[in-house]
């Protein structure tokens, strides 16, 4: 059985993803302009961040994937089918990137390069003894995909590492805190936080004033999820106050960040431009026809999206 593939780009260039998506499922009829395809006969949707509304045109989706590990934006829209399994992204590459990322981070907040940057714009000869990271706790917030990997990563290099989830995991080196009631022993184990989570209701400004106040003293703050999570003016309050000592921000409220946004210039903020984990379109494809050819086997799908949950 082959399937009518629309693959609907609205913000990652289609020209990117072509080619290894054709590669990856030569026996089906991709489509990456919508003019194309007759939208009752497409089977099969793939974005990256759909238009508003645009769902109500297709009569026989059997399946619709996302390009991206988040699909916050797309559970907003009432036109999403119910009945049609969505499914995001679970690709091995961006894993990979994200945990290289994490790494940076963590590594540049472990060794304290941000007092240092700050120092030598004061021409500050300082030593600063740092312990090592068996002496360091790291704490992630979101122990899924993303989180897992990283949290992993930095135990091997002998981080005390911790982490917070909604239900409960069990994972080798890693202490595992679950749920609401547990975000403050969380926060008070971990002397660098890192934010993995996705956005949903239970997420939003989740990173407020109570949040920050509950942080260690000079600890480091990640933020690598999605903006909304972060209430910017509760972290500006809290490195005023010196309760973090550095941000390191991917995700913003508004992206791109605005020209006159206090973060751009702040001494105790690293921003860097969503950015953290890029889309793959290599190994990404390889998810997706993975995903496609399950549907085709009447197998069980990966990735498929809780819209209750909203992840
Ligand atoms: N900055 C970037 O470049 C970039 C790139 C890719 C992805 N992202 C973001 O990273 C997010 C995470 O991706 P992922 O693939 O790791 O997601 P995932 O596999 O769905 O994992 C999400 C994790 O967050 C936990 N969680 C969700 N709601 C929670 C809550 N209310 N309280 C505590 N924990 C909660 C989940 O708990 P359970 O395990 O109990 O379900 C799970 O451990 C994405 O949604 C996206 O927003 C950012």
């Amino acid at each position: 059985m082959s399937f009518n593939i629309l693959v609907l780009c609205t913000v990652e260039p289609a020209e990117r993803w072509r080619e290894p998506l054709r590669r990856a499922l030569p026996d089906d009829d991709l489509y990456f302009d919508a003019a194309e395809v007759a939208s009752e006969q497409v089977d099969i949707v793939i974005s990256d961040s759909p238009p508003q509304g645009v769902w109500r045109q297709f009569s026989r989706l059997r399946m619709i994937q996302s390009l991206w590990m988040g699909v916050d934006r797309w559970l907003d829209d009432a036109s999403l089918p119910a009945n049609v399994p969505v499914t995001r992204m679970i690709d091995p590459g961006m894993v990979t990137a994200m945990t290289e990322t994490v790494l940076a981070h963590v590594l540049h907040a472990h060794l304290r390069h941000d007092v240092m940057r700050r120092q030598q714009t004061q021409q500050r000869w300082r030593e600063l003894f740092n312990p090592v990271a068996a002496q360091r706790s790291v704490g992630i917030m979101g122990l899924g995909n993303l989180g897992t990997a990283a949290g992993r990563a930095l135990a091997a290099l002998n981080f005390q590492m911790q982490g917070w989830s909604r239900t409960r995991k069990d994972l080798p080196d890693v202490r595992c805190f679950a749920g609401e009631s547990e975000l403050a022993a969380f926060l008070a184990a971990s002397e660098i936080v890192v934010c993995l989570l996705p956005l949903t209701t239970a997420t939003r400004g989740i990173a407020n004033a109570e949040f920050f106040g509950r942080m260690r003293e000079h600890s480091v703050f990640v933020s690598l999820g999605r903006g909304p999570q972060v209430v910017e003016a509760a972290l500006l309050a809290a490195l005023e106050a010196g309760r973090v000592r550095h941000a390191i921000l991917d995700v913003f409220m508004e992206e791109p960040l605005p020209p006159a946004h206090p973060f751009w210039t702040h001494p105790r903020v690293t921003v860097t431009p969503h950015c953290a984990s890029m889309a793959q379109p290599e190994s990404g494809a390889q998810f997706v026809a993975e995903n496609i050819n399950r549907l085709r086997a009447g197998e069980a799908l990966l990735g498929v999206v809780d819209p209750v949950a909203g992840y």
